[in-house]
């Protein structure tokens, strides 16, 4: 039987000024290199922190590449604004930074299939802007009608679909907005969802629930905030390797945190 493998890197954070997140990378180069997947997935915050910097801008293009096997990549809140009503969100999504984003990287969105697979990588940081994330929604739509209905379904989203409770109701800065989630939901209910992947918490954390396996990515730089602080998955760094088998099995595995440097941000932002 068939298996894919696709290989997850999310949240590099590049930055001219911050060289310790290029160590990894090299790393992760040399890997790739000879494992050879069939896809990599990059799944959002290319940049350091801010989508206004060119050189920075220049030097995450550069670093993705040397990737040395296809790759396609989706965006992050530090790439293009996070989105619009999240009460604590930093730099709001603009048309000029996505715009300015998808010049230097090209599409904010992808669909791949493999056999027995269609999968599918959102820009999670538009869906809740009217005039920046409707035609997403369309196309979406468009994708999921026309996916052959004998395939299982992986979705890649720069954010989990929740934190602490799939119907969780308050809006947070760790997951999907819930309005984006339930509409998210009700598009993919159609479908078997067996994996829904995302980046952004620089955190571990994998669990089943009902038949989807939801992974979160760890950053391949840098984990995020002080040691002491609450967390729900674990506070390491890593890529994951997915092996999608073609009667719609999945397996993963969490890599590289034996041999990637765990760069501390609060170290930095301390200073
Ligand atoms: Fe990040
Ligand atoms: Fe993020």
């Amino acid at each position: 039987m068939s298996t894919s493998r696709v290989v997850q890197l999310s949240d590099p954070h590049f930055g001219i000024a911050h060289p310790q997140h290029d160590h990894n990378w090299d790393i992760i180069i040399d890997w790739l290199d000879e494992a050879q997947p069939e896809l990599v997935v990059v799944s959002g915050d290319v940049l350091y922190s801010d989508p206004m910097d060119a050189a920075d801008l220049g030097h995450a293009r550069r670093q993705l590449d040397r990737i040395p096997c296809r790759w396609v990549i989706i965006p992050g809140n530090h790439d293009i604004g996070d989105c619009p009503s999240h009460p604590d969100a930093g730099k709001r999504v603009t048309a000029e930074w996505l715009g300015g984003w998808m010049d230097a990287f090209g599409a904010d969105r992808f669909t791949h299939s493999f056999p027995g697979w269609t999968v599918l990588g959102i820009n999670a940081q538009t869906l809740l802007s009217p005039e920046l994330g409707d035609e997403q929604w369309q196309w979406l739509k468009a994708e999921l009608a026309t996916m052959p209905p004998e395939h299982a379904l992986a979705l890649f989203c720069h954010r989990p679909p929740f934190r602490e409770l799939p119907n969780e109701t308050e809006a947070n800065q760790d997951a999907l907005h819930p309005l984006i989630r339930d509409r998210l939901s009700a598009c993919v209910a159609p479908h078997r969802l067996r994996l829904f992947a995302s980046g952004h918490k620089h955190q571990y954390r994998a669990f089943g629930l009902g038949e989807t396996m939801h992974v979160w990515a760890p950053s391949v730089s840098c984990v995020n905030k002080h040691p002491h602080v609450e967390t729900w998955g674990i506070r390491t760094v890593g890529f994951v390797e997915y092996r999608l088998s073609q009667d719609g099995r999945v397996r993963h595995r969490l890599l590289g945190s034996d041999m990637l440097l765990r760069n501390e941000n609060y170290l930095h932002t301390a200073r």
